[in-house]
């Protein structure tokens, strides 16, 4: 876990095999989900077919130099709504924790195998999910790019800068709470500690 981070520099050339997707696919498979729900739909980008460039035609400026490069990219959806009406019951009250969640579990698997993954929501998701005829019962969610480091040389300098940039975190004692909201962590010299 501690060896994973959002890299942005791909090896445009690297395919992954169909096993090591079905792997990835399966790691999302086996995420907790509230009531076993499964709320998840998992778009599969693989360069060179239509659903790779209907995600390419959507990306955002910043995101559409680095995402076309990886070797494959997910598109998370979330079931939100049982019916296809606006004010339709929802599907499940933790659709959205639960497709992060299957997110997160993709991710750390592919660090397992010895792949990079960069999450993003910077698309133009009613394009998309127009493109993929995504049912209003569905919400689009974010991509995940997958692949393996690249040569920094291949790609604007903008791009290769964004591997260099430094990773922060807000320090423990600002979010975990050893009492009431706002009270001390759980130990004494954990507050400031951000590793
Ligand atoms: C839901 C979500 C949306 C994100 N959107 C973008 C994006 O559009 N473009 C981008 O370059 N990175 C995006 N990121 C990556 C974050 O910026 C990155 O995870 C964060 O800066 C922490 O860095 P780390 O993943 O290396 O720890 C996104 C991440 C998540 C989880």
């Amino acid at each position: 876990m501690r060896s994973r981070w959002s890299a942005s520099v791909y090896d445009d050339q690297h395919r992954l095999s169909e096993g090591e997707i079905e792997t990835l696919l399966r790691a999302a498979q086996w995420a907790p989900s509230a009531g076993n729900s499964q709320p998840w739909v998992v778009f599969v980008c693989v360069p060179g077919t239509a659903n790779h460039d209907r995600l390419v035609a959507t990306l955002s400026r910043g995101n559409s130099g680095w995402v076309p490069r990886a070797s494959v990219v997910f598109v998370t959806a979330a079931h939100v709504r049982t019916g296809e009406e606006p004010d339709a019951p929802a599907y499940s009250d933790y659709a959205l924790h639960d497709v992060g969640q299957a997110a997160a579990h993709l991710t750390l698997q592919a660090r397992s195998l010895g792949l990079h993954a960069h999450q993003f929501a910077g698309f133009d998701h009613d394009a998309l999910a127009e493109a993929l005829e995504l049912p209003p019962t569905h919400r689009l969610v974010a991509g995940i790019a997958v692949g393996v480091l690249g040569d920094p040389a291949d790609v604007d300098e903008r791009t290769a800068a964004r591997d260099h940039r430094d990773r922060v975190r807000k320090p423990l004692g600002e979010w975990a709470f050893g009492g009431r909201f706002g009270e001390a962590p759980v130990a004494d010299g954990l507050a400031d500690s951000v590793s």
